[in-house]
């Protein structure tokens, strides 16, 4: 990759994330269905290619905040015909339900609610999605 175009792509991240000046963030206001979903949309279309080929039957995702990216991905499970989804916050908010989709209260890192999470659970094909960004950094 030329300098160049490392900085298109450091400008397209910075203007994304922080917005045209005096308009605030693209990135908090871009929803998916409606609900908030903290995410480049370039991003979830390599979510849709990634879960597509390799057809996971279950996703963990750190960080649910409000629920968007979750509802994008059970959707995106939907379409494949399979698989579920547990995402964890140790925030709560009201979020949209969905069949595949299990919210978990606590923390991403306490391995005890981790191992109760994942135990009896057969051999499967898991993804995990690491999005538990401290809010302080965030806004
Ligand atoms: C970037 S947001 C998640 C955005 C969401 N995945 C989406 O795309 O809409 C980060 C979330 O991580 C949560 N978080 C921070 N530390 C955490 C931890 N240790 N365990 C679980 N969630 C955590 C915050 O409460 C916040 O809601």
């Amino acid at each position: 990759m030329t300098l160049q175009e490392k900085t298109v792509i450091d400008k397209f991240h910075d203007l994304y994330y922080w917005g045209p000046e005096g308009e605030g963030q693209i990135f908090s206001r871009t929803k998916w269905m409606n609900v908030p979903c903290l995410k480049c949309p370039l991003d979830l279309w390599i979510y849709q290619e990634i879960i597509s080929e390799v057809q996971p039957d279950l996703i963990i995702e750190t960080g649910s905040y409000l629920g968007g990216s979750a509802l994008f991905m059970a959707h995106v499970l939907d379409i494949i015909g399979k698989g579920e989804l547990i995402t964890i916050d140790i925030q709560d908010h009201p979020r949209l339900g969905h069949p595949r989709v299990r919210y978990v209260s606590g923390s991403s890192t306490d391995e005890d609610l981790v191992k109760s999470l994942l135990s009896g659970r057969r051999p499967e094909m898991r993804m995990v999605i690491l999005d538990s960004t401290m809010q302080k950094i965030m806004f």
